[in-house]
C-alpha cells in the first residue's frame, strides 16, 4: 500500500478560555487524535457541532497551532517548519474549501479562483484559462466579474470549490462543502470533487454533517469528546440524548 500522504499522531489542541481577569482556564479540543489517510483516499469525518473537526482541519492544514503530537504531511513534520517555510509547503500541497469559504470581497470569482495560481506563478494567461474552466464546472460560467457580496452563499461556496480545483494539489480538505448548497447542486458540486481527486489521485478529508456524503467516503471518522473513532456518528449522540 502507498506511504501515508498525512499522518496524525496523538495530537492534542486546547483554546484558553478567556475570563474577567485573565484567562480563566483552557478549553480541550483535541485530546489525542491518531489517523491516517493514504493517497487517493477519501475520508469524512463526522461529530456533533462544536466536537472539533474544524479545529483538526485547521491544525492537520498547519493553520493552527497544536498544544503537542505530531502531523507529518507527505513525511513532513508540520511543527518542524518556520512560519515562510510552513506558507509555501502548504500553497503547494494542501487546498481547503473553509467552512466559511474565506473569499477575498475585494476580487472577483475569477480573482478568487486565480490567485493561488497567480501566487505559484502560473503565467496570467494559463491562470486565467484554468480558473475559467474550474468555474464553469462549478456551474459558474459568467459570473467570473461577481464580487462575493454579490453572490449567494451557495455561489461563493462554489467559488470556494473551484478554488481548490484549481490549484491541484495532492491534499484537499473540504469543511461542510454542501453546507450552502441544494441538495442537486450539492450533488454536483461533490461529483466534481470526488471525480477531481480520483483522477489525480489526491486525497480528499470532507468534515460532514451529511451521511449520505460520509457514506460515499472510503472511510468515515467520528470525533466524540476530543478523540477519533471508526464509523459513523450515531443518530442519539448526534442529538445528545
Ligand atoms: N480560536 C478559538 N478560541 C477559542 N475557542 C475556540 C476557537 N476555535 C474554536 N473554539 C472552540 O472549540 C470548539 C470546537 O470548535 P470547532 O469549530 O472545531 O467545532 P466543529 O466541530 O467544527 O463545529 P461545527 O459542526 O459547528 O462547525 C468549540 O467549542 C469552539 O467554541
Ligand atoms: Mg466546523
Amino acid at each position: 500500500m502507498s506511504d501515508p500522504v498525512l499522518v496524525c499522531a496523538k495530537v492534542k489542541k486546547s483554546y484558553v478560555i478567556p475570563g474577567e481577569s485573565g484567562a480563566a482556564g483552557r478549553l480541550e479540543v483535541l485530546k489525542g487524535i491518531d489517523f491516517e489517510v493514504r493517497a487517493g483516499e477519501t475520508l469524512a469525518i463526522m461529530g456533533r457541532s462544536g466536537g472539533g473537526k474544524s479545529t483538526l482541519l485547521s491544525c492537520i492544514s498547519g493553520l493552527d497551532v497544536i498544544d503537542s503530537g505530531e502531523i507529518r504531511l507527505m513525511g513532513q513534520n508540520l511543527s518542524a517548519l518556520d512560519a515562510n517555510s510552513l506558507n509555501a509547503f502548504r500553497a503547494s500541497r494542501i487546498g481547503i474549501v473553509f467552512q466559511q469559504f474565506q473569499l477575498l470581497d475585494h476580487f472577483t470569482a475569477l480573482e478568487n479562483v486565480r490567485l493561488p495560481l497567480d501566487l505559484a506563478g502560473v503565467s496570467p494567461e494559463k491562470a486565467d484559462q484554468v480558473a475559467l474552466e474550474k468555474l464553469e464546472r462549478v456551474g459558474l460560467a459568467g459570473r467570473e466579474s461577481h464580487f462575493p457580496d454579490r453572490m449567494s452563499r451557495g455561489e461563493c461556496q462554489r467559488v470556494a470549490i473551484a478554488r481548490v480545483l484549481a490549484m491541484g494539489v495532492p491534499v484537499i480538505y473540504a469543511d461542510e462543502p454542501t453546507g450552502s448548497l441544494d441538495v442537486k447542486t450539492g450533488k454536483v458540486v461533490m461529483d466534481l470533487l470526488f471525480t477531481s481527486a480520483k483522477e489525480s489521485g489526491a486525497a480528499l478529508v470532507l468534515v460532514t454533517h451529511d451521511p449520505l456524503l460520509a457514506k460515499r467516503c472510503d472511510r468515515i471518522l467520528r470525533i466524540e469528546d476530543g478523540l477519533l473513532k471508526e464509523g459513523p456518528l450515531e443518530l442519539t449522540s448526534e442529538l445528545g440524548v
